[in-house]
């Protein structure tokens, strides 16, 4: 091999290892649960999970999130609808249930939304989220 081709093995070989480490990152919940974020919520609960003035509620910084930390893994998968006051205001509005996110899903979107845009330090285990989502009461169908 010349040198030149030793060059580009060895660039291409770092290439890899940078994707590697870079793919690596992705099965850590909360970079899972930061796109699910993006890609499944952002749209109403806008990027950085401030809301919509009246319309929607805020899911980052939100009492509402901390204060029914074992309601969010049925919310999201059910839905939820009827007035609730988050952070002083009313909202009586419906969001539709995402029954495409699967619990490991669910349980990473939720790690997101509680140690990253609510600095909660505790979070749940998939078998938490499990329990949660079997014993969702506000849902007939179920
Ligand atoms: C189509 C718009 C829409 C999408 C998409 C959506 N939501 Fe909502 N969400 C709402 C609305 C509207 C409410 C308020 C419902 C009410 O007033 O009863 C709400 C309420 C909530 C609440 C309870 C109140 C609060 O803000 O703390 C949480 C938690 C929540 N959503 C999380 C999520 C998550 C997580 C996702 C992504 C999986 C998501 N939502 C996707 C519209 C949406």
């Amino acid at each position: 091999m010349n040198r030149r081709a030793k060059s580009i093995w060895v660039i291409l070989l770092l290439a890899l290892t940078g994707i590697t480490v870079f793919d690596a990152c992705d099965y850590k919940p909360r970079n899972q649960g930061q796109k699910l974020y993006e890609k499944e919520c952002a749209s109403c609960h806008m990027e950085n999970g401030q809301g919509l003035g009246e319309l929607i509620p805020p899911v980052a910084n939100a009492d509402y999130v901390v204060k029914h930390k074992e309601d969010l893994a049925c919310i999201i998968r059910h839905g939820i609808a009827g007035p609730m006051t988050v952070n002083g205001i009313e909202y009586d509005g419906e969001m539709e249930g995402n029954t495409k996110l699967s619990d490991i899903e669910i349980n990473n979107l939720i790690h997101y939304l509680l140690v990253d845009l609510n600095q909660q330090k505790e979070h749940f285990v998939i078998s938490d989220i499990r329990a949660q989502l079997e014993d969702c009461q506000f849902h007939s169908d179920k």
